[in-house]
């Protein structure tokens, strides 16, 4: 009886895919989510269900993140590209993946982004770039961002923060910017956008020029 269940239960549950190592499963919230840690891709494999909404290709060798290679997924809410060698956002014209929520690119090679560098997914809620090598920022990076809430960039060597970023960001609400290179505060930083509620900067070598009487 066990050993029936076992073989009738297991399949449904957790399909996999023996060519390419990823497994199917869902999300916390029942998105259809696609497991391909570590499983030595550089692109998105063919074989993956234009129905799934989350993609996980950590720990990979993509090179590159090319916005059309998830063009054919139309309810695409999450890609997650952590651990990978991606090198930089490439520019678009326009949107591609307008359902996309949250992307994630921890651990690559980033080191600048342009302005605009995200106006191919301007539906963005959550956006991690921690762990790269950014060194600068542009007022205008995250232009067009206007639902993001959560934007990580810890581990990073930025020195300089651009004086008017948070424009661009009318609904943000966690930044997260420790373990960077920054000195100083520009004057008014917060004044476009008064209530950021989380905002992390620690382990910063920030300068004092405190007044002392
Ligand atoms: C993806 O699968 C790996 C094991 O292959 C697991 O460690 C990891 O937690 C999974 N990721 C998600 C987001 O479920
Ligand atoms: C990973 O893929 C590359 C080709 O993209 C291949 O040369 C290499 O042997 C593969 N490594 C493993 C561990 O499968």
């Amino acid at each position: 009886m066990a050993l029936v269940f076992l073989l009738l239960f297991l399949p449904l549950s957790h399909h996999s895919n023996a060519m390419t190592g990823c497994h199917s499963d869902r999300d916390k919230d029942h998105r259809p989510r696609v497991n391909c840690t570590a499983t030595n891709l550089s692109d998105v494999p063919a074989s993956i269900d234009t129905t799934t909404k989350v993609l996980i290709f950590t720990q990979n060798q993509f090179s590159s993140l090319t916005w059309s290679s998830y063009s054919h997924f139309p309810e695409l809410y999450e890609i997650d590209l952590s651990h990978n060698a991606v090198p930089e956002v490439p520019l678009s014209p326009g949107p591609i993946l307008p359902t996309l929520g949250v992307l994630r690119l921890v651990g690559n090679r980033i080191r600048t982004l342009p302005p605009h560098s995200f106006r191919a997914t301007p539906g963005l809620l959550e956006l991690y770039l921690d762990q790269n090598i950014l060194e600068t920022l542009d007022d205008l990076s995250f232009s067009g961002l206007r639902l993001l809430q959560i934007l990580e960039l810890s581990q990073n060597r930025i020195s300089v923060l651009p004086p008017l970023m948070f424009r661009s960001l009318p609904a943000i609400e966690t930044l997260v910017l420790e373990q960077n290179h920054i000195r100083t505060m520009p004057d008014q930083w917060f004044s476009a956008k008064p209530e950021v509620p989380y905002t992390y900067l620690s382990q910063n070598p920030w300068a004092c020029f405190c007044k002392r009487t």
